[in-house]
C-alpha cells in the first residue's frame, strides 16, 4: 500500500517513447520509398505499345433485312519495349465495332512475350448473320461504296508483369484502336497505320 510504485517513474518516460516510435517509422518511410524509387529507376518501366498495321474486309454481304456477313482481317502489333519486364497476358478477347455496334468478337490464345519484343498477331474475325440498326446499316453501305469503311479493335487483357523471379498482380489493360480505316480488297496497300490507345 504505501510502497505501491507510481505508474511512471519518468514523468517524461512517455513522450520520449512516442518520439522514438515517431523517428522509427520515419526512418522506415524514408527507407521503403528510397527502395521502391531505387527499384523504380532500375526497372523502368515503359508503356506497352499497341497497333493495327493491315486490315481488310472480306465476303462483305449485307442483305436488305440489314443482316451482315464479314470476315476481318487485322494484323495487332503488340510491342514491348521493356529492358526488364515481360508480360503475361492469361486471357485477351477482342471486339470488333462500328460506332457503338459490335460487328464480331475474338481472343488471342494466352501467351508470354518476352522482354524488349514485338510480336504480330494474325486476328481472323467474322459476322455471322449480325443484325444491324436502320442508321447503321444505311451508314456502312455509304461508306462501303467509298471503299473502305472507318472500324474500331477493342482488347481487354488480364496481364501480369514479370521481373527477375517476381510477377505482380493481375492488371485489367484496355486497349482501342480507332480509327482504323479498312479496305473491301486483298490489297491492302495504303493502309494508315492506327497507333492504340493504352488503359491499364
Ligand atoms: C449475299 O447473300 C445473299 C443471300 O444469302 C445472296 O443471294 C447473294 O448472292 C449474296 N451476294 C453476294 C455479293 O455474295
Ligand atoms: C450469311 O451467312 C449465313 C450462313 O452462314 C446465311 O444463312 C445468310 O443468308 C447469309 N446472309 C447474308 C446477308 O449473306
Ligand atoms: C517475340 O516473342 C515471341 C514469343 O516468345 C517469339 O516467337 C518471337 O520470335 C519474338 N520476336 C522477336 C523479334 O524477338
Amino acid at each position: 500500500m504505501a510502497n505501491a510504485k507510481p505508474a511512471t517513474q519518468n514523468p517524461s518516460g512517455r513522450p520520449r517513447l512516442i518520439r522514438l516510435i515517431a523517428i522509427v517509422l520515419l526512418a522506415l518511410i524514408v527507407l521503403v520509398g528510397l527502395t521502391v524509387l531505387i527499384i523504380w529507376l532500375t526497372i523502368k518501366p515503359k508503356k506497352l505499345v499497341y497497333s493495327i498495321d493491315d486490315g481488310s474486309i472480306h465476303n462483305y454481304n449485307l442483305s436488305n433485312a440489314n443482316h451482315l456477313n464479314a470476315t476481318y482481317n487485322f494484323i495487332l502489333r503488340a510491342y514491348n519495349p521493356n529492358k526488364k519486364v515481360s508480360v503475361y497476358y492469361d486471357k485477351v478477347d477482342i471486339v470488333v465495332m462500328y460506332d457503338d455496334d459490335t460487328l464480331s468478337r475474338g481472343t488471342i490464345d494466352p501467351f508470354h512475350q518476352p522482354k524488349r519484343n514485338a510480336t504480330r498477331f494474325k486476328l481472323n474475325l467474322a459476322s455471322h448473320d449480325v443484325p444491324l440498326r436502320d442508321d447503321v446499316a444505311r451508314e456502312i453501305k455509304t461508306e462501303r461504296s467509298s471503299g473502305r469503311v472507318e472500324m474500331t479493335v477493342k482488347l481487354k487483357a488480364r496481364i501480369r508483369f514479370k521481373v527477375g523471379a517476381w510477377k505482380s498482380r493481375h492488371y485489367h489493360m484496355k486497349v482501342s484502336c480507332a480509327p482504323i480505316m479498312v479496305h473491301f480488297s486483298t490489297s491492302s496497300k495504303g493502309f494508315q497505320r492506327t497507333i492504340c490507345d493504352v488503359d491499364i
